[in-house]
């Protein structure tokens, strides 16, 4: 009787641990956020984490309960760095979400992770249209290329511009911008008079430039990655190709607004289609523009800054509908849906391929009190990714 009673005792004594474990386990939900945070596209993720804690500086860190943890690493833009950190913040600090990825490669190499260990994997920056179909636990919050080059395709070939020579950096979202920039532009009437792919690695834009320029185009449509514009603007000015008549079109990750004032005045005037600018107008961007300010005075938020942003916006937003569970599957579902006003426009998560539909703005520079802007001239509203819809 007395040996039934101790162990009574033992075994109540550990279920009350195990169920005060659980319930400090509760009390904070983990976020790993892996950026590249060094290196030539550290400017992601300075972006990127800026806005992050710019959101949870405005919003609290606590949802449905719980306290929010942000854990941020640097994964130096090496794809097997970022699985083994992803592999880390999931299996030793127990993150019930992954977020961030600054470019393709990255976001790729931690979709294993999310598909076994049912994370949600918020890709934050990363472009290629195939990302998403990689787990079924990815949602994006950034943009896809064909989203934009398919935009500024269209709008090219109805504007003026007969022939066209594409420039795009020579990996998987420069591939998905040439081929939909090209769908959408020859669809509509435009003749392509060249193509050509640059090395993604210390990009050497002049040799193609001089291609271009000698296939007389009306305009040259570019996809470099964000960080990259300032040397292919650089270089496109050396070869004088900002006095030769020919037009400059892109995605809007040239025009980056974190280094567009770097350009010089050669950049008035360049076309671009993408889903945010700093001048985006409206009370909503101007408030977010101010704060994200103040806190990092030395920077401008760009179009991977919102990405961030939205992402946490998105992940606070699904707690709350779960009441604070952090089960996969339950948050994929009050993900998959979700509308919102972002400082970009209104935008919703596509409840069947986990991709943003968002507005996708045609902008021009101008000079805005002694500082270079997109400024928007046309929107297409609410765009999901062509690429998707194509198949
Ligand atoms: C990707 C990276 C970028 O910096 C960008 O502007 C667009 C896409 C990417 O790797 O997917």
């Amino acid at each position: 009787m007395q040996r039934r009673n101790l162990f009574k005792v033992v075994l109540g004594a550990s279920v009350l641990a195990l169920a005060a474990n659980a319930a400090f386990a509760q009390e904070t939900v983990k976020i790993g956020l892996i950026l590249p945070m060094t290196g030539p596209f550290a400017s992601t993720g300075k972006q990127i984490e800026a806005a992050a804690k710019l959101y949870m500086a405005e919003n609290g860190d606590t949802v449905a309960g719980k306290k929010i943890e942000l854990i941020v690493k640097d994964d130096t833009n090496v794809a097997d760095t970022t699985k083994r950190l992803a592999q880390e913040l999931v299996v030793n600090d127990g993150v019930k979400v992954i977020a961030g990825f600054g470019l393709t490669p990255l976001a790729l190499a931690a979709a294993p992770i999310s598909a076994q260990a049912k994370v949600p994997q918020i890709v934050m920056a990363a472009g290629t249209a195939i990302i998403t179909e990689r787990s079924p636990y990815i949602v994006r919050t950034s943009f896809t290329l064909p989203q934009k080059a398919s935009v500024m395709g269209n709008w090219a070939a109805k504007n003026g511009i007969g022939k066209a020579f594409s420039i795009v950096a020579d990996f998987a979202p420069g591939h998905d911008s040439e081929k939909w920039f090209k769908d959408s532009y020859t669809k509509a009437g435009g003749t392509m008079v060249g193509e050509a792919r640059v090395p993604l690695a210390n990009p050497d834009f002049a040799s193609f430039l001089q291609r271009a320029a000698d296939a007389k185009p009306d305009a040259i449509f570019v996809f470099v990655p964000s960080g990259q514009g300032a040397t292919f603007a650089k270089q496109f000015v050396e070869r004088g190709l900002d006095k030769s008549g020919i037009k400059l079109i892109a995605t809007g990750d040239l025009p980056d607004d974190d280094i567009l004032n770097g350009f010089g005045d050669a950049a008035l005037g360049l076309i671009s289609a993408g889903p945010y600018s700093t001048a985006h107008p409206g009370a909503k961007n101007a408030a977010y523009v101010a704060a994200f300010k103040k806190a990092n005075p030395s920077m401008r938020p760009n179009f991977m800054s919102v990405g961030g942003y939205d992402g946490m916006h998105l992940i606070y937003e699904a707690l709350k509908k779960t009441n604070g569970a952090t089960d996969g599957d339950a948050l994929l579902g009050a993900m998959k849906g979700l509308s919102f006003e972002s400082p970009r426009g209104p935008v919703t998560i596509d409840p069947a391929t986990r991709d943003i539909v968002q507005n996708i703005y045609l902008r021009k520079v101008e000079k805005k009190d002694g500082e270079l802007y997109n400024i928007e001239f046309a929107t297409v509203e609410a765009v999901k990714d062509p690429d998707k819809a194509s198949r």
